[in-house]
């Protein structure tokens, strides 16, 4: 028995391999209209793919929980009942071909209206764009529009919304809900000192920083079975330490583990680890595995549960990081890209049996 190819259980959910796909936007909705933010044939033959490829369980990219929170115009989102209907087809195939259904919910904060990355991923001309909120009325860069800062009121509309997308993602038929609290996007602002400069109750302390992400956490979980799993997507660090600007550190790793274990204890099951992006111009030591030593320490150290991203490209490789305890599943990006049949190759390289769809039997 490999490590890789070993079912994997959270709470009483059985997810058939620890192969995942790491949620991944695809620009690929309607802007405006009945079509805005709902999935469509480019989705779901995605999606489809990669569970014919073997994916144990897949994470289906950032979906925003309100029209204000995508990234960019072209998102899906989860903020009406024809978005919820259209994601229900893609469930129902991953389902029946052994694959989990999850979706990771998110909102942009100050990164939102920036156009699709084959476009150059600058804010969007004024035929598509909105105005961004965030904690603090920071941009993310020069060049990007300066944010409103969001009122205590409309923080508390925020973590409603992401509540109501999670109840219409379990009536889409997904079975894993992820909240995305990393990569510069509103709950990482929130956390960071680099991004929140409030003076209120949502800025300054740990506590005060921490206290959106714990809000938007406990309202998901509360309209989440309890026999289902929540995911946290983290960046463990913001790769800052004494920012020369003004002397102030980023989010750090001690951080990181600190809110795991608050999240732990309001019911998060485990934690996509990733790293970076709260604002640009930061060098990123990338290598292959580069992020799983902040898997294996919050693993440790907080006692939750991790998935490992970030260049995780071979069998043996992932093979690895599950047999030395750094992670608990691997999520694999752009490598499921390049081939969605990942899973099977892996399986045959590590002796572990495949499972290959019936129709493709004859290619065993
Ligand atoms: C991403 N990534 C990403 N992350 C996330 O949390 N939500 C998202 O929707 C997206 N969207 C996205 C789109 C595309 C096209 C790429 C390539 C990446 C980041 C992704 O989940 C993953 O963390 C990184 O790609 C690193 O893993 P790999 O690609 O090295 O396996």
């Amino acid at each position: 028995m490999t490590a890789l190819f070993s079912p994997c259980t959270l709470r009483s959910l059985t997810i058939p391999n620890r192969v995942w796909m790491a949620p991944m936007c695809q620009y690929s909705a309607e802007v405006f209209g009945p079509g805005a933010g709902v999935a469509n044939d480019w989705h779901f033959a995605h999606y489809a793919a990669r569970a014919t490829g073997g994916a144990g369980l897949i994470l289906v990219e950032a979906t925003a929980v309100s029209p204000e929170g995508r990234i960019s115009p072209a998102d899906l989102g989860l903020w009406n009942d024809t978005q919820t209907q259209a994601l229900r087809r893609i469930t129902s195939f991953l389902k029946e071909h052994g694959t989990v259904p999850g979706i990771q919910l998110g909102h942009a904060g100050r990164k939102a209206a920036t156009d699709r990355p084959w476009r150059g991923g600058e804010p969007v001309g004024p035929d598509e764009a909105w105005q961004p909120s965030a904690p603090s009325a920071l941009p993310y860069e020069e060049g990007h529009p300066v944010p409103d800062e969001l009122t205590v009121e409309q923080i508390q509309r925020i973590v409603g919304e992401f509540a109501d997308a999670a109840r219409r993602a379990l009536a889409a038929g997904f079975q894993v809900v992820e909240v995305h609290g990393a990569h510069g996007y509103l709950i990482h602002e929130f956390l960071s000192p680099l991004s929140n400069r409030r003076t209120d109750a949502y800025g300054g302390s740990f506590e005060n920083r921490t206290r959106f992400a714990l809000e938007v956490v406990g309202a998901v979980r509360e309209v989440w079975p309890g026999e289902l799993p929540v995911f946290f997507r983290t960046s463990a660090t913001d790769w800052v330490t004494e920012n020369p600007e003004d002397g102030r550190d980023g989010w750090t790793t001690g951080d990181t583990i600190r809110l795991a274990r608050e999240l732990r204890a309001r019911g998060v099951d485990l934690m996509d680890v990733s790293t970076g992006g709260i604002t640009s111009g930061i060098r990123i030591p990338t290598g292959p595995g580069y992020q799983v030593p902040f898997a294996r320490r919050i693993r440790e150290e907080a006692g939750l549960p991790t998935a490992a991203v970030g260049l995780v490209t071979d069998p043996q490789q992932a093979e690895k990081i599950l047999a030395a305890g750094d992670a608990d599943a691997v999520l694999l990006g752009r490598e499921l890209l390049r081939d969605p049949y990942w899973p099977h190759r892996a399986a045959a390289a590590l002796g572990a049996a495949k499972r290959l769809p019936d129709q493709y039997g004859w290619a065993v």
